[in-house]
């Protein structure tokens, strides 16, 4: 028997239907047109996941630049019920993950999930991400209505990151390499 193989393929045209009927079946939430017509936009950012050539899977995510801070932040990663546990989200998380870290100039990774999705926690809990804020009434058409805020901080690679730096310890300044 061979191995069953995960793909990654762009989101193009030609296949966003597929997109749109998947997020349809695998989140409880629904996206407007806009939504895709910026998908079509997002290049690396948005990706279907192909399950031995047959599309199963998909994220998208965008770039945030709120609270003065540069940041991802997944819209949607999902994965088709009967196709989970068999490592395809962690192939969309690890492309996005290795997308952040080429780019290093990000100061995390975050994402809104509600508080019952336990799968989806543990899941992004593996890859180090935490609880950071709950939000009330955060969906307006689903129940429960509340969510978490996932997320996973950065280090960004500074281009002066060799020079040395002061940094207040303890109430004394010192000097240390900001990589350290
Ligand atoms: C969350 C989700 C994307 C995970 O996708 P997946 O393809 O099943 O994930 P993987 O097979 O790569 O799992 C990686 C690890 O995550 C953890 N994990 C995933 N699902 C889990 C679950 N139901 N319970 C506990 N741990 C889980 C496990 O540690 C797993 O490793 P293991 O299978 O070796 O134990 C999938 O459950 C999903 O599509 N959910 C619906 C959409 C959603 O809620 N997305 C999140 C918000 S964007």
């Amino acid at each position: 028997m061979t191995r069953a193989s995960i793909e990654l393929g762009d989101v193009t045209p030609h296949n966003i239907k597929q997109l749109k009927k998947l997020n349809t079946v695998v989140f409880p939430v629904s996206y407007n047109d806009k939504f895709y017509v910026d998908v079509l936009e997002a290049g690396e950012l948005a990706k279907l996941a192909y399950y031995n050539d047959i599309v199963v899977g998909a994220v998208c995510c965008r770039i945030d630049t709120s609270e003065n801070q540069r940041r991802l932040y997944i819209m949607t990663l999902g994965c088709l019920s009967p196709y989970r546990r068999l490592g395809i989200g962690t192939v969309m998380f690890q492309h996005i993950l290795n997308y952040v870290e080429k780019d290093g100039n990000f100061d995390s990774i975050f994402l809104h999930v509600q508080v019952n999705n336990e799968s989806a926690i543990e899941f992004y809990k593996k890859f180090g991400f935490e609880i950071v804020e709950t939000k009330e009434h955060y969906y307006r058409r689903i129940e429960p209505a509340d969510a978490h805020v996932l997320q996973k901080t950065l280090r960004k690679t500074d281009p002066e990151a060799s020079q040395p730096t002061s940094v207040q310890c303890n109430g004394q300044t010192e000097k240390r390499d900001k990589k350290a």
